[in-house]
């Protein structure tokens, strides 16, 4: 009886606005005054239970689970102790665990269901590193609003997703999840995708809470090994790593996550400094924040906490609001408050952070507004995914090379030879992270090059990169002693007019835990292509790889290079298209190709030194390696086209003073035969400063498209955003000097012009 009376006295505070669903959803006062009578009527346990959340555990439409964790968690769930879910994907699945938190519980508050969807769902998009190569933000909006739709008609409410760390280490893997090196860059395609998750509207059944990932520094782990340890100045900080998290907070992003890493001495889950201090008090973000999985338990292990009880306590104390996976927040954390530890206004402060996402998805309005077995029949694998996904996997492709014009294919009578061990790969190039995707649903390169029959193609494997079919949990198998398939390869190219070989990393040689301490062609592979070679020189090397490689041999020997990453589903299409030059490609690297690991961290925007030149020949010291030249193999920006631009005329107008702005203007030319499109890219140096400024900075950049022939002259502003930066007690200053301004279609730019800034 006494259940009946609460659950109507909440029924009635939870569903009075109904009616108006829209109105409810932007009233932010309304929900602020919905949470307040909710968190009257809460208990201490089920608002910690808001705080939790677990795993998707059993078969949750099949029988209920009887014994072990399983047991415990289905418990939990009925007591209203857990407020999110992960990993529970299908309408049927979603259902019915929505159905026990809200049908069975004493409160009946819906679970937020959170899920990977970091490039897609079921249909694939390219790995984001591979997106941020378009330098295209608008089709890169529309890729994560694609990945929102098809997400959300699985029962998915709220991805993990954008990850917007910031790394210059190729070895770490997790570097293929990301938008590259560069903070400019970054901090756009972090706002693109927040947007194109979550939409103008949080409330509509298509769009998803999106999450900023991971809070702070993760990309800059030492030695590029995962989860290892950060140890970086304020400088780099602010200026380099921040920034994209702060263009998603003020994008409006719904949730942060904080990362598995120590960050100078303090593991970001248990640090203040960042959730508290920087994120919810100087940026003002009102979403709330999950830790990364077990990542507060984990911080046992990093010499930081005592045991289980002092890391729930560090990290609800330092502001991570939802604890998953690590089992600290559901089995301490009352205690924790009871004894005075952690202040209860705090725990209130976390729930009403994840009460409020929950409200403005409208999951108060209708728990099972995701759960739509009808939609979710029509939009996974829909014909529209597969065009978005083939959309933006052609801008993804980026032309390195290509010496003579190899490029594009002659579309008939060639004798093509196809090799390779990714060639006909239907599941590499979904590339990691595509957990709801099925193995073998990939375009391959055989298959998207079948489709143009005006050539006689003939494919051989040559070599195999995997001895099994790999999975998310397993390491990796590499062939490096059968070379049964090489004969058969090399017959086969002698015999061809051109060879084209596929190569590269499996789909899961990158991702989390899958960092690489050398970065040549895994395998048999470069031994394959040398073999090849020798019998025919008229190569084109298609690399799939979800991080820049070091490609040495094949920079000076191979003629044509395309960077085609794993481009998702639509893979094959895509490549197709680009080598038969249906698409004129126009990506561009959002990270640079180092010559050797040895130069790794190696990035565009780097400082100066006192040394930075051979000042007096036969002198060896100046800031340099005696073995390999200081330049990367490929340049942060680089991608060419079948066409050719040229750059003239930078002229800057100075209007700093009465309105605060630098105009440059440039013209740009298609000197070439065929229709192209340039990513123009504006670079910045403030000369001098009170604290060191690297030699090139971007900090503009226009995707233009030209016919033959046509000229476009082209405006940039910068204003003080542009033209400041962050000193090391994290102020954002501009200062008085001299500025140089730097354009062209890669960080290794044509043109350039001076001014004096006197603000
Ligand atoms: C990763 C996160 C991911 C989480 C949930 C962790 O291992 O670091 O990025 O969102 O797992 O799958």
């Amino acid at each position: 009886m006494k259940k009946t009376i609460i659950t109507l006295a909440f029924c009635v505070v939870l569903f009075s606005c109904n009616e108006n669903k829209t109105e409810f959803s932007s009233n932010e006062n309304l929900i602020d005054q919905k949470i307040d009578s909710l968190l009257k009527i809460m208990t201490l346990e089920e608002k910690v239970g808001q705080m939790n959340q677990y795993n998707g555990f059993w078969d949750v439409t099949g029988p209920k689970p009887d014994g072990g964790d399983a047991a415990k968690k289905y418990e939990h769930l009925k007591k209203g102790w857990v407020g999110s879910m992960l990993n529970v994907t299908g309408v049927k699945n979603v259902r019915a665990v929505q159905k026990i938190a809200v049908e069975e519980s004493r409160l009946g508050i819906p679970l937020i269901i959170g899920f990977d969807v970091i490039h897609g769902y079921k249909t694939l998009s390219p790995i984001p590193l591979a997106e941020a190569a378009s330098w295209d933000l608008e089709a890169i909006q529309k890729s994560a609003e694609m990945a929102a739709e098809e997400a959300s008609a699985a029962g998915i409410n709220w991805t993990f997703a954008p990850m917007i760390d910031i790394s210059r280490d190729a070895r770490w893997g997790r570097v293929m999840e990301g938008a590259g090196e560069d903070p400019f860059l970054g901090s756009k395609i972090a706002e693109a995708r927040v947007n194109g998750f979550q939409g103008k509207d949080l409330n509509a059944h298509n769009t998803i809470a999106a999450c900023a990932k991971h809070f702070a520094g993760y990309g800059f782990s030492e030695s590029g090994r995962d989860y290892n340890t950060v140890d970086v100045g304020t400088s780099t900080l602010f200026n380099t790593i921040f920034p994209p998290f702060k263009a998603a907070s003020e994008a409006g992003v719904s949730t942060f996550m904080n990362s598995f890493n120590e960050l100078n001495g303090i593991p970001a889950t248990g640090n203040t400094y960042l959730q508290r201090d920087i994120l919810k008090e100087q940026w003002k973000f009102d979403g709330f924040v999950v830790s990364d999985w077990g990542s507060i338990i984990e911080m046992k292990a990093h010499g930081f906490a005592k045991d289980k009880k002092h890391a729930t306590e560090l990290a609800a104390n330092a502001g991570s609001d939802m604890d998953m996976e690590s089992y600290a927040y559901v089995e301490e954390l009352a205690n924790l408050v009871k004894e005075g530890k952690v202040k209860e206004e705090f725990i209130d402060d976390s729930v009403r952070r994840i009460l409020k996402v929950k409200y403005e998805l409208g999951l108060f309005d209708d728990p099972y507004k995701y759960c739509d077995e009808a939609r979710e029949k029509d939009v996974l694998g829909s014909e529209k995914m597969h065009n978005a996904s083939l959309d933006i996997a052609k801008k993804s492709i980026v032309l390195l090379k290509n010496e003579g014009n190899l490029l594009p294919l002659s579309k008939k009578g060639q004798k093509i030879a196809l090799i390779g061990p990714l060639a006909a790969d239907k599941t590499s190039p979904l590339g990691s992270w595509r957990l709801a995707a099925d193995d073998n649903t990939a375009v391959s390169v055989l298959e998207g090059l079948e489709k143009y029959d005006g050539n006689n193609l003939t494919y051989a494997k040559g070599t195999d990169l995997t001895l099994e079919q790999p999975e998310f949990i397993k390491e990796l198998k590499i062939n490096t002693t059968d070379k049964s398939e090489f004969g058969k390869a090399i017959t086969v190219a002698k015999n061809a007019d051109v060879v084209i070989m596929v190569l590269g990393e499996h789909g899961f040689q990158s991702g989390e835990a899958r960092s690489r301490a050398v970065l040549d062609l895994p395998g048999l592979q470069q031994e394959l292509l040398e073999a090849i070679f020798k019998v025919n020189k008229n190569i084109v090397l298609v690399l799939n790889n979800g991080r820049p490689l070091t490609i040495n041999w094949a920079d000076k020997n191979i003629p044509a290079i395309v960077e085609a990453w794993p481009l998702g589903t639509q893979s094959g299409n895509a490549i197709a298209q680009v080598l038969y030059g249906d698409y004129n490609p126009s990506g561009k690297l959002p990270m640079s190709f180092p010559r050797s690991v040895g130069q790794i961290p190696i990035y565009y925007n780097y400082k100066n030194t006192g040394r930075p030149v051979l000042t007096d020949p036969g002198i060896v010291f100046w800031s340099h390696y005696s073995d390999i030249e200081n330049t990367p193999l490929y340049p942060f920006g680089h991608g060419l086209s079948y066409t050719s631009f040229v750059y003239e005329n930078l002229n800057i107008t100075d209007t700093f003073k009465t309105n605060g702005t630098i105009s440059v203007s440039v013209k740009l030319t298609n000197t070439g035969k065929t229709k192209g499109k340039e990513v123009v890219q504006l670079y910045i140096q403030d000369k001098f400063a009170s604290i060191t400024r690297p030699v090139k900075e971007l900090k503009g950049f226009q995707m233009v498209e030209l016919n033959p022939n046509k000229t476009k002259e082209l405006k940039f502003l910068l204003t003080k955003k542009e033209l400041g930066f962050y000193n090391n007690t994290g102020d954002f200053i501009i200062e008085s000097g001299d500025f140089n301004v730097y354009i062209g279609g890669s960080s290794n730019t044509v043109v350039d012009a001076q001014f004096n800034l006197n603000n």
